[in-house]
């Protein structure tokens, strides 16, 4: 189902995911040199999300810059003895506007569940952030044809019981975990199915085609195949990993219709 119901395209939202790269240092540099080459880039959503201990000064770093700043996991309390973690309240206080929930290194690596990650999601919207919630299937499930069952599945309980007004906060981003790190990208026709359908689900969820709802694409996302994804109705930007380390390639990842 393209996204007819839309007549303004959305702008297009691209987001860096560092994962566990780069020292506070490193990143507030990477920060600055970013903002110097992406200046009054305000056609577009860009999105960084540094490790935690980097969060503050990068935000600090970027004020003024239009580039808004992610965390890439919280806990749903607010406080408490959960060592180690870290709260949406203090991601705010960091200079934080959105963060990732429910990546799928969190998922298989540190075994989080779609129960947990609908609290984190609640939390998070509670807190005034914007959540980029992910999904996506592993390659068992794709070769045994469950792509769908399993995003419907993970859309369900991921978002159980949040409201219309929650889900129009929210970015979804379509991550199929053989995708990711591995050079392998899916097809511009496989992610704009995939799209279509979370697109399909969320009518059905909420009750009216929010054509509003950011759908990105992730997984080996590159200067070189950004555009035949972009091209799709239903791709409306990217969650990009290893290509977001490095300042070149994301700038041409960021400016790639231009
Ligand atoms: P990748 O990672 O671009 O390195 O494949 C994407 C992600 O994990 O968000």
């Amino acid at each position: 189902m393209p996204n007819t119901q839309d007549p303004t395209p959305m702008k297009p939202f691209i987001a860096g995911n560092w994962k566990m790269h780069k020292t506070a240092g490193e990143a507030v540099a990477f920060a600055q040199a970013l903002a110097g080459e992406l200046n009054a880039a305000q056609d577009r959503d860009i999105v960084i999300a540094p490790p935690f201990t980097a969060l503050h000064a990068v935000s600090r770093s970027l004020a003024g810059s239009g580039i808004k700043v992610a965390a890439q996991n919280l806990h749903w309390e607010r406080e408490g003895a959960y060592t180690g973690e870290i709260s949406a309240a203090m991601a705010v206080e960091a200079g934080c506007s959105y963060a990732i929930i429910g990546h799928s290194e969190r998922r298989k690596l540190f075994g989080e569940k779609d129960e947990e990650i609908n609290r984190k999601l609640k939390s998070v919207l509670a807190s005034g952030l914007g959540p980029i919630f992910c999904i996506g299937e592993n390659l068992e499930d794709r070769d045994a044809g469950r792509t769908l069952a399993v995003l419907g599945s993970q859309l369900r309980k991921g978002l159980d019981s949040l409201t219309r007004r929650d889900i129009m906060e929210t970015v979804i981003a379509y991550e199929p975990v053989w995708a990711i790190g591995t050079g392998r990208a899916a097809t511009p026709g496989q992610a704009q199915e995939a799209h279509a359908f979370i697109r399909q689900t969320l009518g059905k969820m909420f009750d009216a085609p929010p054509a509003g709802i950011p759908v990105i694409y992730g997984g080996s996302v590159s200067p070189g195949n950004i555009r035949s994804l972009m091209e799709q109705p239903d791709i409306n930007g990217v969650l990009v990993g290893g290509a977001s380390l490095d300042v070149d390639s994301f700038v041409r990842i960021v400016n790639f219709d231009k």
